[in-house]
């Protein structure tokens, strides 16, 4: 006969793990079967499968798993998931410790209510104290209309946390469904925003309410799908063209990236020699000086394998941006592009350049900048859409940034323009030039007709005295020395040393510091 006491206690143990386990499993299955499969069908994973795939492989801690809403109106109380449409915790990419959440949509449209709120506070809030990065998967319906304001509170908390965390843990948001309203904000403030490309919207409002509003009729694709967002407004800045390849471009992110703010990005082992020649630069720049090229080319060339991941790809494309490595350590490249615009800056390119050098500069990245600009674009459009106040955040951007900062001037760095990207004046660390480089205040053409105008007016033969004085001006200002000889730049350079000279500076200024003075925070020109 078994001893009774041990068998009652055996079995209350027993009906306490069934009960866990049953909870657990309650939470697991979401919002059932028939709900995950229609998500499957539109092609979307569920947040769990997300999850999965996004950390190492069971390394997912889950917390809060069995955290239920408190609403009850609308009868509320007779549907209570536990979980409440969110998945949070924390686990590994390639080995490093991150905290992620997953909005579930089997579950009110993953719409968020208060506790669904809170558990991503709770996820921000630890991400904060521990140093780890945050990676939110979207997939909401918004705020969740039964709860209220109650809804909009936890969205305020989160938005406060995500201010709180910017700049001290890398955050990003990857967008795999619907992301409406108020609920756009917090991707917006985070780092980086990824979108699968027809399964993602964000908007402020709808079509239905634009077309009450203003009449306008647009689809939801038009109105917020990715592209949208990666081409026109600029809120994305990548595009993946199903979930499996979001979830990958954040792990890459992150691999990329320290941990926060007080960490440096891990190192990368390459086989590719820091002191290759890049012998395809040689000819690189065309003889004539208003040809285009595609200075993605230089980019992949200088850095380590050629790996360059472009951000912010199809926004203002007359400038570049992007991550790479250099002699295995994380860079963040800024480059004028020829091939757009003659790669003027204009409104959208400081804008899209000034959040890039912020972000590199909050994280410890060192910047690698590659000029070729002719100044800021002319125009009415411009001008009264606000360049002089786009303009100075790149300016400023650059200036308060303290982490290493190497320039290399290819051709033109002509007026504000050769100012603001990163020249020696705003404290860059390393700024060489190639034999191909121009510094001047403006092209020769426009500078001999502003102070020659008289000369030529008066001249027998006005084209041949143009030509001459424009011959005259290219000789002595469209070449790197005169700012050479006034220690403007560090060294002029032959286009194959590139790679070399910039691993040995970037080796040379990694343990660089430079204190600005203390203030409670800048009032950069937004
Ligand atoms: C509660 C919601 C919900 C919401 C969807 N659901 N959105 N429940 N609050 N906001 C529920 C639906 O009732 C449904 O439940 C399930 O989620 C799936 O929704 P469907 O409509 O069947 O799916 P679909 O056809 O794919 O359309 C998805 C959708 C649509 C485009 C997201 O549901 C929609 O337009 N929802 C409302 C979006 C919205 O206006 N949100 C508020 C934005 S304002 P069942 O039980 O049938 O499965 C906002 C303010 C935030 O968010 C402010 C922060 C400061």
């Amino acid at each position: 006969m078994p001893n009774p006491v041990s068998v009652r206690s055996l079995s209350s143990t027993e009906q306490r793990l069934n009960d866990l386990r049953a909870r657990k499993a309650r939470s697991e299955a979401g919002g059932g079967q028939a709900r995950i499969d229609a998500q499957h069908n539109r092609g979307k994973m569920t947040a769990r499968e997300r999850l999965d795939m996004l950390l190492d492989e069971g390394t997912f801690q889950e917390i809060d798993a069995l955290v239920e809403h408190r609403c009850r109106d609308f009868d509320m109380d007779k549907n209570v998931i536990p979980g409440d449409g969110v998945v949070t915790g924390h686990g590994k990419i390639n080995g490093r410790e991150v905290f992620a959440f997953a909005q579930d949509f089997t579950v009110y449209g993953g719409s968020l209510g208060e506790m669904h709120g809170l558990k991503i506070c709770k996820v921000l809030d630890m991400a904060l104290k521990t140093g780890r990065p945050v990676i939110g998967l979207n997939d909401s319906g918004g705020a969740r209309i039964q709860e209220g304001v109650a809804s909009l509170g936890s969205y305020a908390e989160i938005f406060f946390r995500n201010v709180r965390a910017s700049g001290v843990v890398p955050q990003i948001s990857v967008i795999m469904g619907p992301c409406a309203g108020g609920a756009v904000y917090s991707p917006a403030i985070t780092d980086f925003v990824i979108m699968v490309d027809k399964t993602a919207h964000m908007f402020i409002t709808g079509p239905e309410v634009i077309k009450t509003v203003t009449n306008e009729v647009v689809s939801f694709e038009d109105l917020g799908g990715a592209m949208t967002h990666a081409s026109k407004s600029g809120v994305s800045h990548f595009t993946a063209d199903s979930d499996d390849a979001a979830i990958q471009l954040a792990r890459d992110l992150c691999d990329m990236f320290p941990s926060n703010n007080m960490d440096r990005a891990p190192v990368r082992k390459t086989s590719d020699n820091s002191d290759r020649s890049c012998d395809a630069l040689t000819d690189l720049i065309p003889e004539d000086t208003n040809k285009p090229y595609d200075v993605t080319d230089v980019v992949r060339e200088v850095l380590d394998d050629g790996g360059f991941l472009e951000v912010q790809a199809d926004y203002a494309m007359n400038i570049v941006c992007g991550f790479g490595h250099l002699a295995g350590h994380t860079v963040g490249v800024v480059a004028n592009q020829p091939k757009v615009l003659a790669g003027c800056l204009d409104i959208d390119a400081s804008d899209k350049a000034a959040r890039f050098v912020r972000f590199c500069d909050a994280f410890n990245i060192p910047i690698l900048t590659f000029e070729d600009v002719p100044g800021f674009l002319p125009g009415t459009n411009q001008e009264w859409g606000g360049i002089i106040r786009h303009g100075a955040k790149l300016l400023y951007a650059y200036a308060e940034a303290t982490v290493p900062k190497l320039t290399v001037i290819l051709r033109k760095a002509y007026g504000g323009a050769y100012d603001v990207m990163s020249s020696k004046h705003i404290r860059g660390d390393y700024n060489v030039a190639w034999p191909s480089a121009e510094l001047a205040v403006m092209g020769a053409d426009g500078a001999v007709e502003i102070i020659h105008r008289r000369r030529i007016k008066n001249a027998r033969n006005q084209e041949q005295e143009r030509e001459r004085l424009v011959q005259d001006f290219t000789d002595t200002f469209a070449n790197p020395y005169k700012a050479a000889a006034m220690g403007y730049i560090d060294d002029v350079i032959e286009p194959s040393e590139t790679r070399s000279r910039l691993s040995r500076a970037l080796l040379m200024l990694l343990e660089k510091e430079e204190i600005r003075p203390a203030k409670k925070h800048g009032n950069i020109p937004l």
